[in-house]
């Protein structure tokens, strides 16, 4: 990869910088990182005997935007038996944790994101169930937001430029971090954290790569989905799943987004559920965006950048 040059530092949850303003994240600076971080390595915990996370999940199951998709009893069953299997050395708990405490919309959003993959992975990947495992713990993909201030996150208001770029620093923070806490500036979670607002067409941050990992791009479809339904700070009411798909299936019309991803989430979202083969989109949009959105969505992509 392109080493890719920081404007902002990125530092753990424990507050050690490994990065400062100016310095260059690559593959190469985290080996190097990683070789002198000390050992040894923290035992993973199981995710879902960390505190009130079992709990929080279970009530996710609930989200009223969410009920057609967690309506199968057995196949929530079987989300959760994947759930089981997930474990995450304890400063990645931690930074989950700061999110439950201190940021509640990050936090359920990590969580959604998570389950949705795992029902999309298990549809459309021809994945063994370690993988679908691995895609699960991918979506820490926000962890790197702990590196921008919590008003910038909770903002009401629109951002301007230079927090608008603060913000987009969490990928490469995430990047980093996951790469540093896992030992691995390879692997898929940290991949993920990094490629999570690319896009296929090239579109997204922070590289303008052009996506192409079966994996990421189903983080991708379902993090621009709840980023739509769900309440955000600017945007107090969210879109209802109808308008969502519609923007989603636009994005995937443009090239934006794997149409077979969006595919499988309208097929997740009709009562009887058909094969996401079998789903057809329709070119008509029928619904509409939200009133009173103060971050005035100009385009399809700004819906999901933050
Ligand atoms: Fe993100
Ligand atoms: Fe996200």
């Amino acid at each position: 990869m392109q080493p890719i040059e920081v404007r902002y530092p990125i530092y753990t949850i424990d507050q050690v910088e490994l990065f400062a303003p100016g310095d260059f994240v690559s593959e190469e600076t985290l080996d190097d990182l990683i070789a002198r971080r000390p050992k040894p390595v923290p035992q993973p915990r199981s995710l879902l005997d960390f505190e009130t996370t079992r709990a929080d999940i279970q009530s996710l199951f609930d989200t009223p935007s969410y009920r057609i998709i967690f309506s199968d009893a057995k196949r929530n069953r079987e989300v959760l038996d994947l759930l089981e299997k997930v474990e995450l050395i304890p400063p990645v708990l931690a930074s989950l944790d700061y999110f439950r405490v201190l940021d509640k919309y990050t936090y359920r959003h990590i969580l959604l994101v998570m389950m949705v993959s795992a029902l999309l992975a298990r549809e459309l990947l021809d994945a063994p169930p370690d993988q679908v495992i691995e895609a699960m713990t991918g979506p820490m993909h926000d962890i790197g937001k702990i590196c921008v201030p919590l008003d910038i996150l909770q903002k009401t208001t629109p951002l301007d430029m230079e927090e608008r770029r603060h913000l987009e620093h969490h990928t490469v923070a995430g990047y980093a971090l996951l790469a540093y806490y896992l030992r691995d500036p390879r692997g898929l979670a940290a991949v993920v954290a990094r490629d999570h607002h690319e896009r296929r067409d090239g579109t997204g941050y922070p590289r303008g790569i052009h996506l192409q990992d079966p994996l990421v791009e189903i983080i991708v479809a379902c993090d621009v989905f709840d980023a739509l339904i769900s309440e955000r700070p600017y945007r107090p009411q969210s879109y209802d799943n109808r308008t969502a798909l519609d923007v989603l299936v636009g994005m995937a019309d443009k090239g934006a987004l794997d149409s077979r991803v969006v595919r499988a989430l309208v097929s997740f979202n009709r009562q009887s559920h058909p094969h996401y083969k079998d789903c057809e989109l329709s070119q008509e949009r029928r619904g509409s965006p939200p009133a009173n959105n103060l971050y005035q969505l100009r385009s399809d992509d700004d819906t999901s950048r933050r």
